[in-house]
């Protein structure tokens, strides 16, 4: 027993009945306890992988273990799974109380109704949805729906808990205090969780850490922080936090980084930061906007077209480059529209990536 793998995938792949392939040879792993964000755009893949876990689909190739045993050929209800589906599927003509019952009433390990009661009181009470026992899914907000999902999910007790896009549905300020009850519910419970999302801030604030899925293909399989500052490539880059600016095509040289606009000293980057050895040719330089700041005698003369101004924050437009409109974020308030500025890089903050997306730096 390996508890840094409690669920492990490895190399698995789904291809549907209409030849496409969703799934691309994925391998991850969970520790067990942690609660893990599987974050990726509409259509990358993160319900068939959800529901490859808890067999609703089976894979085309590769294995799936659950504390080291396979699961492949395990039936969805031998495997101790809860799932929260993205809908809820609440059984509308039941209670929440007979809801959230009901697993614990069937099949052949089903107990009586005065045990099944007893514990479906018992996750009501920690859902906090106790007071509404006796209403029926039809009367009940987006937010209650979704504990009495998460309930009926938790009262068998199951080794893992899979959660897809359970917020999605609720408000901008329910979303937020829910997603903190729910870590703390299921860190309290102690179950290994696996939390679908494509919002990348609810990731970041719920996740151990986060599988960020692309068109099938693991990105980047890290903690929170790491992806902001280190992405794996461009993809990355401009899936979490303020995209790049990216239009930099440069050449690189045995001394510098060359590009119509400027000239860059290797000199002057920080040499601990190059992934590898890198051979002189065309590489693409990128940068978050907050990562370049107006500067006397920067490195790039632009002109400001337009400054916006959200809260404390500037966001200055111009324009350079073949015409291309670029904005960056400053702190700055002296400078208006019309006035001509130089930029200048943060050199340890800027990404170089491979015309592939491929980041070397
Ligand atoms: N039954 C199916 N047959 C064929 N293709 C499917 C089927 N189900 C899903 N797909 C395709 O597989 C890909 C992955 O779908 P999936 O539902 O796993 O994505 P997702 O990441 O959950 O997206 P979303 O965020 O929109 O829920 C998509 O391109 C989708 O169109
Ligand atoms: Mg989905």
């Amino acid at each position: 027993m390996d508890n840094n793998k409690f669920v492990e995938v490895k190399n698995l792949r789904k291809v549907y009945d209409n030849g496409h392939e969703a799934i691309k040879n994925v391998s991850f792993s969970v520790k067990k306890g942690d609660l893990v964000c599987l974050l990726g755009p509409s259509g990358c893949g993160k319900t068939t992988i959800l529901n490859m876990l808890a067999g609703l689909l089976s894979p085309t190739a590769g294995e799936i273990l659950f504390d080291g045993k396979s699961m492949v050929k395990v039936a969805p209800k031998d495997r101790h799974i809860g799932y929260v589906f993205q809908n809820y599927a609440l059984y509308p003509h039941m209670t929440v109380l007979q809801n959230v019952m009901f697993p614990l009433t069937v099949g052949k390990n089903k107990c009586s109704k005065a045990e099944a009661k007893k514990v479906a009181q018992k996750y009501m009470q920690l859902t906090q949805i106790m007071d509404l026992a006796d209403q029926k899914p039809g009367n009940l907000s987006g937010g209650q729906q979704q504990r009495v999902a998460i309930a009926r999910a938790l009262v068998q007790e199951p080794k893992i808990l899979l959660m897809d896009e359970p917020l999605s549905n609720l408000d901008a300020r329910l979303r937020l205090k829910i997603r903190e009850e729910i870590r703390s519910l299921v860190k309290s419970v102690g179950i290994t969780t696996l939390f679908v999302t494509h919002d990348q801030e609810e990731a970041l604030s719920i996740g151990d850490k986060i599988i960020l899925f692309n068109d099938g293909v693991i990105q980047q399989d890290d903690l929170g922080q790491n992806f902001y500052l280190e992405p794996n490539n461009y993809f990355v880059a401009n899936f979490i936090g303020n995209p790049v600016i990216d239009n930099f095509k440069v050449i690189k040289t045995d001394q510098e980084l060359r590009s119509s606009q400027f000239t860059i000293p290797l000199a002057l980057l920080d040499a601990s930061r190059f992934k590898r050895n890198l051979p002189n040719g065309e590489y693409i330089l990128s940068v978050r906007p907050e990562n370049i700041t107006p500067q006397k005698d920067g490195f790039l003369r632009v002109r400001v077209d337009d400054v916006e101004l959200i809260g404390r924050e500037r966001i200055l437009k111009f324009t350079y480059d073949q015409g291309q409109a670029r904005s960056l974020i400053s702190l700055e308030e002296s400078i208006q529209p019309g006035d001509e500025i130089t930029l200048q890089l943060k050199f340890n903050r800027i990404f170089i990536f491979t015309p592939g997306g491929e980041r070397v730096y």
